[in-house]
């Protein structure tokens, strides 16, 4: 079973029974689909490389509580003077804790979501000169000669994201489906139901949700067509299974919701050429934290880094949230942290 960010913000009854049996239909669906591929989405915008000044509204609240956030400053072993890099700055929670530690510390913050970089830059406004913010995506960007001492990636969406009903992350507000973290980009949630045929639909379900009933969804999506909201997503995705698996421990669309962002995003692919440059952007001895929120990222990151000949890894196992913490947020629950040092060209440290 999958556990995610998704499942995260979207579930209706955490404490209910998650075991609905499948039936026979479902089973076959299960079976045939296990060594499908899905195809693959169009190449990423241009991306926008930006410093300085934002001349926008302001941001609507941005509410997220960075998770790990003490096991992520250990890891990185903040070096005084050193320079930082948040790949994902969100709310700026990590950033702030980063900056706060010490004052001669600088840092550069990207994110691809120009509201949540908004919200960043007022939230690290008395952090002054020392930060600098870039609009683009993590795997576009490019440091120049610039090398980091550390280098945190906090993966997904944030909770504010989920929460700004208008950008169609969750059904929790019908909303156009739109689920692109950098509006930039001209691929959307509504391209993929409504142009997709049926087997590719099915299979990025599968796949990207690890939902076992990803044939009989994609099946009643393409009957539906046209879909335009969230709203008549998810309306479509809870008539197509069988009633047993309506009232579930989640929403029965969470996890195709889920596969439809991670495609809208190309979230495993930019996660896999940010590992492949990462290695570039690192003084030896500095350390890279990621945080994973699903299983399918946690695989990739966790076999990058054991594979990687720049890399040591210092978590054998994730470092993952307390019940403490978890109590106190609960979208930790599925969090997972890795932290790696870049060794020298010798393999030292
Ligand atoms: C989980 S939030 C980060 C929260 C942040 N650590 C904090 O404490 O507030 C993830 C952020 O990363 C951004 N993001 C996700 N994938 C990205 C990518 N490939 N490139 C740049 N930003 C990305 C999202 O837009 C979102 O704002």
């Amino acid at each position: 079973m999958i556990s995610s960010e998704a499942e995260q913000a979207m579930a209706i009854d955490p404490q209910a029974s998650s075991q609905n049996p499948l039936d026979p239909q479902d089973q076959a669906d299960q079976a045939a689909q296990s060594d499908r591929s899905i195809p693959s989405t169009p190449p990423l915008p241009q991306a926008t490389t930006v410093d300085g000044d934002f001349e926008s509204p302001s941001p609507p609240d941005f509410v997220h509580i960075p998770v790990l956030s003490q096991e992520v400053i250990a890891g990185l072993e903040l070096r005084s003077g050193g320079q930082y890099l948040d790949a994902t700055v969100g709310g700026g929670g990590h950033s702030a804790l980063i900056l706060s530690s010490d004052p001669s510390i600088r840092l550069t913050a990207l994110d691809q979501d120009w509201v949540a970089l908004q919200a960043a830059q007022q939230r690290l406004s008395s952090f002054g000169d020392r930060v600098e913010f870039h609009h683009c995506n993590f795997a576009d960007y490019d440091p120049g000669k610039r090398r980091f001492d550390g280098i945190l990636a906090d993966l997904g969406v944030s909770s504010a994201q989920f929460d700004w009903g208008d950008r169609g992350f969750s059904f929790r507000h019908d909303a156009p489906l739109d689920m692109r973290m950098n509006q930039h980009q001209t691929l959307t949630a509504a391209d993929i139901v409504n142009t997709w045929d049926e087997t590719e639909l099915a299979n990025l379900i599968y796949t990207y949700g690890e939902e076992r009933l990803s044939r009989r969804i994609a099946h009643r999506i393409v009957e539906g067509r046209p879909l335009t909201t969230t709203g008549q997503l998810a309306e479509m995705i809870f008539h197509a299974v069988p009633r047993s698996y309506r009232y579930g421990r989640i929403h029965p669309a969470t996890r195709t919701f889920q596969a439809l962002r991670i495609a809208v995003n190309r979230e495993l692919e930019v996660l896999e050429t940010l590992l492949q440059k990462v290695p570039q952007w690192l003084n030896p001895g500095g350390k890279l934290a990621i945080i994973s929120f699903h299983s399918l990222e946690d695989r990739i990151v966790k076999h990058a880094l054991k594979e990687s000949e720049y890399f040591r890894v210092i978590t054998k196992k994730p470092i993952v949230p307390t019940e403490t913490e978890i109590a106190q947020n609960l979208r930790a629950r599925s969090a997972k942290l890795r932290i790696a040092e870049r060794v020298d060209e010798m393999g030292r440290q």
